[in-house]
């Protein structure tokens, strides 16, 4: 009997070596052989730790098992995969949340034992790199523009067109640095991709090495995440033995090194040149673009920047096609979004989706609505920079254009729920607050604006010329925007205008 249990932070979080001690023992009690994997998450957080039994009609599910569960699943035909026990959720593959999903970058995410390269490639794994170092690297650039993929990290920039810049620059030393530095509130695909199908980003990233000419690749990972550190650098080590990375890939003459490093916390060094400093040994700073990294990134060399997810794509688009990819989604926003359910919500977790599905279908069909079950109150879609949206806004579908026409950012696909008993004031004091302490110092508009900008919502909130601070807020959120040198100081007033906008009875109501 083959069982699973996942190993990610969010299993492990809730318990899962326990219920892994408790059902490897409760195997012994009855002298049954059981095969315990390890896999990775499928994502459904709120059934974690998740139990899955494989029979001969698929994987069947238990979550949320805790480990005083144990025996009396057992006794109840856990092992024979009877779906007697009330935490049984029958095939894996039918739970709604799970078969309504589009997967293609977390494919096999959940299904495979994230260490295992004979798993990964018994599910196309490094097919794509295979095909990669047969084609031109012209021909792999034209692949990825061709697939329509554009920044998961939050810009949205087309990432071909990203990689021409690289490949077009001179032979000479060039990098691919993947952002890793998962920052946003209420997001965890990186983490996931990393923790759960590690080989993934390692083949992506050793096919943008091909591409664009570059033979060092850095991981820039945040501290804040040890079990990903832990698994990750294991399938380097792996990955390294079995040939997929170093000085002759597979035979090929070619040659991708990558490793990891780890940053210490800074909110700031998940923008792309704070982090290209910090990977140099500095102090995370801003710097100004141009030159942008693509031309001079990691010590002044050609540099590719991508996030987890961008990079998680790549070996899905070279093997099955850019018309496989682009075949998904909506107007300019092709593919697939890992959207990551958070905040107060009743079934948390990660939904990837192609584009064009409604914010409100996410949030009830899939979150089935809010953990509390009060009302829903407003959604913060693209981490602590992004507006806060009322219900009037979620009907629109999830797209980049399309949410940019109202002041909304996709970003990198966190949305957290809140419900009526959210104080917005709150909210929007706690977005320059936020800013205050995580800006780089650099420049003055963030710098200075956002320690101001506490101060005034703090004014309104108490009661103090209100009507004359209202318009100093604003005034400040539009020096913010216009003046900012990155989207810290640039997007904090999002979250703020949002409030003045749509909730503005709770940014003046008298504080006790
Ligand atoms: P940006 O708009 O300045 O740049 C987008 C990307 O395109 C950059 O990598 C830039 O170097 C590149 N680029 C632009 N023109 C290019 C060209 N001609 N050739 C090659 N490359 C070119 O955006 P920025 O400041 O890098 O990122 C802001 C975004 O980050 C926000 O939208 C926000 O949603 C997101 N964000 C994500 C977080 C996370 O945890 N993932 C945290 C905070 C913000
Ligand atoms: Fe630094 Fe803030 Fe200016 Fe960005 S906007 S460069 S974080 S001071």
């Amino acid at each position: 009997v083959t069982v699973y249990i996942p190993c990610d932070t969010t299993a492990l979080a809730m318990g899962a070596d326990d219920v892994a001690a408790m059902i490897e023992r409760g195997a012994e009690g009855r002298q049954l052989d059981i095969e315990l994997v390890r896999n990775g998450s499928r994502g459904l957080f709120w059934l974690e730790p998740m139990v899955e039994v494989a029979t001969p009609e698929g994987r069947v599910a238990y979550g949320p098992v805790e480990p005083a569960d144990v025996a009396d699943l057992v006794s109840s035909g856990l092992f024979e995969g009877k779906q007697e026990h009330r935490l049984a959720q029958g095939l894996t593959e039918s739970i709604p949340y799970l078969k309504n999903q589009q997967r293609l970058t977390f494919s096999r995410i959940g299904i495979t034992d994230p260490l295992s390269i004979a798993d990964y490639k018994a599910h196309r794994g490094f097919a794509g790199l295979e095909k990669a170092l047969k084609m031109e690297t012209q021909a792999i650039v034209d692949e990825v523009k061709n697939s329509g993929l554009r920044g998961r990290g939050g810009a949205a920039f087309p990432t071909g067109i990203k990689w021409q810049t690289v490949h077009d620059e001179p032979p000479g030393q060039k990098y691919i640095v993947c952002n890793a530095d998962e920052g946003d509130s209420g997001t965890f695909a990186d983490r996931l991709v990393m923790e759960c199908d590690p080989y993934m980003l390692i083949e992506g990233m050793a096919i943008a090495g091909l591409a664009v000419g570059a033979t060092q690749g850095y991981i820039y990972l945040r501290s804040e995440y040890p079990v990903a550190h832990r698994i990750f650098n294991e399938a380097l080590r792996l990955a390294y033995n079995a040939g997929y990375l170093g000085s002759n890939i597979l035979g090929s003459g070619k040659h991708f090194d990558l490793e990891v490093r780890l940053g210490a916390g800074a909110y700031i060094c998940g923008e792309e040149t704070s982090l290209l400093d910090s990977l140099e040994g500095k102090r995370g700073m801003v710097r100004a673009k141009p030159p942008l990294p693509a031309i001079k990134g990691l010590f002044g060399r050609p540099t590719v920047v991508n996030n987890v997810l961008s990079l998680a794509a790549i070996p899905f688009i070279v093997d099955q096609g850019a018309r496989a990819y682009a075949d998904y989604g909506m107007g300019k926003s092709r593919g697939t979004l890992a959207l990551q359910l958070a905040g107060n919500v009743k079934r948390g977790g990660l939904v990837e989706l192609a584009f064009g599905t409604t914010l409100r279908e996410l949030m009830e069909d899939f979150g089935g609505g809010t953990l509390s079950g009060r009302a829903l109150k407003a959604v913060q879609v693209g981490g602590p920079l992004g507006a806060y949206l009322p219900e009037s806004q979620w009907d629109s579908p999830i797209d980049y254009e399309a949410f940019a026409s109202f002041g909304g950012v996709v970003g990198h696909g966190g949305v957290v729920m809140f419900d009526d008993t959210v104080d917005m004031g709150e909210q929007a004091r706690f977005a320059m607050e936020f800013c205050s302490i995580e800006s780089c110092g650099k420049c003055t508009p963030c710098r200075i604006g956002a320690v101001r900008g506490v101060e005034v919502i703090d004014r309104i909130r108490a009661g103090t010329n209100r009507d004359a601070n209202l318009e100093l807020l604003s005034d400040l959120c539009e020096t913010m925007v216009d003046g900012s040198l990155c989207a810290m100081g640039g997007m904090t007033p999002f979250p703020v205008q949002s409030v003045m906008k749509h909730f503005p009875n709770d940014l003046t109501r008298q504080q006790a």
